[in-house]
């Protein structure tokens, strides 16, 4: 038996129907949401991702645009443009698309924006009220669209085991919180592995939901799986493929088309937590705005 498939592409169709009915309510009111990237560097998955996110912005009646930033950015530079943005009425969304080159500081540049206007989630704020269980902090875009992925696929999680693999800051440390909330939607009895776990397929075998968000190509295998078991692929990653005229092609931390096979329901990648991310994103922004209209 093949898995269900859990369309990320339907399912953030209709989030974007959502957030863009809320996006005509602000407009009635004179407000139009506005939401700014700031890239710095010219990598190339990040052009890719930020064109896309700045794109799908605009067809919900977002106006979005990128401020593109050199490699040589120095710190103080990108702070400065930080503080205009947090200071400019018109912007309600902030996102610095990572990975930052390596010579700035992550922690301090996402730190000085606005928590209003931190739509990523990234904000130390932010991270606290998740971790508080404070409804008032914008929740990290990829770990809430795993959320929704799961309430819209009608998974069940009360009580059920999850276990994450790979312990990130974007990803799987917020999710992890997330799953085991006392909340409907979540509690979960959340394992969370990583490349140090000692026998990780025994573990991953005894999860009812799976997520691989540990960043190696085509980790998890159907040994990995208990047959019936959810399947998240988080994954995103560059295989080397002469035979593609990139040289390379895009899979996933789940080997989709052995784990298919047994898993119960699986999200396709590309097209399944993608999507969702940048629904979240855009809803995140949509808050923004009508909380800083309020
Ligand atoms: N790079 C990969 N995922 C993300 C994300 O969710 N937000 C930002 N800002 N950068 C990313």
């Amino acid at each position: 038996m093949s898995a269900r498939i859990l369309d990320g592409e339907a399912f953030a169709a209709r989030t974007h129907r959502e957030t863009a009915g809320r996006v005509e309510q602000l407009k009635s009111r004179g407000i139009t949401p506005g939401l700014v990237f700031i890239r710095v560097g010219e990598d190339p998955a990040s052009r890719a991702y930020v064109s896309r996110k700045e794109k799908r912005a605009q067809e919900v009646g977002i106006a979005s645009r990128t401020l593109v930033l050199p490699e040589t950015t120095p710190l103080a530079a990108l702070l400065k443009e930080i503080d205009a943005l947090n200071a400019d009425p018109k912007v309600h969304g902030i996102l610095i698309q990572a990975p930052l080159p390596s010579t700035l500081p992550n922690d301090v540049v996402y730190a000085r924006v606005s928590p209003a206007k931190d739509v990523d989630g990234f904000h130390p704020l932010n991270f606290g009220k998740l971790l508080l269980g404070d409804p008032s902090g914008f929740l990290p875009c990829t770990p809430a669209g795993i959320l929704e992925i799961l309430r819209l696929g009608e998974i069940p999680t009360a009580g059920q085991h999850a276990v994450i693999v790979g312990r990130g800051q974007i990803v799987g440390r917020p999710l992890a919180l997330l799953l085991a909330r006392k909340a409907p939607g979540a509690d979960c009895t959340v394992t969370l592995a990583h490349s140090r776990t000692v026998n990780l397929p025994s573990l991953t075998r005894q999860a009812d939901i799976l997520i691989g968000a540990l960043g190696r190509p085509l980790f998890l295998k159907k040994d990995h799986v208990k047959p019936g078991a959810t399947v998240i692929d988080v994954g995103v990653n560059r295989l080397t493929d002469p035979a593609n005229p990139r040289g390379y092609r895009l899979v996933g931390d789940v080997d989709f088309d052995s784990v298919k096979s047994v898993a119960g329901s699986i999200t396709p990648n590309p097209g399944g937590v993608g999507p969702m991310t940048i629904a979240l994103l855009l809803s995140n922004t949509v808050r923004a705005a009508e909380d800083l209209s309020r």
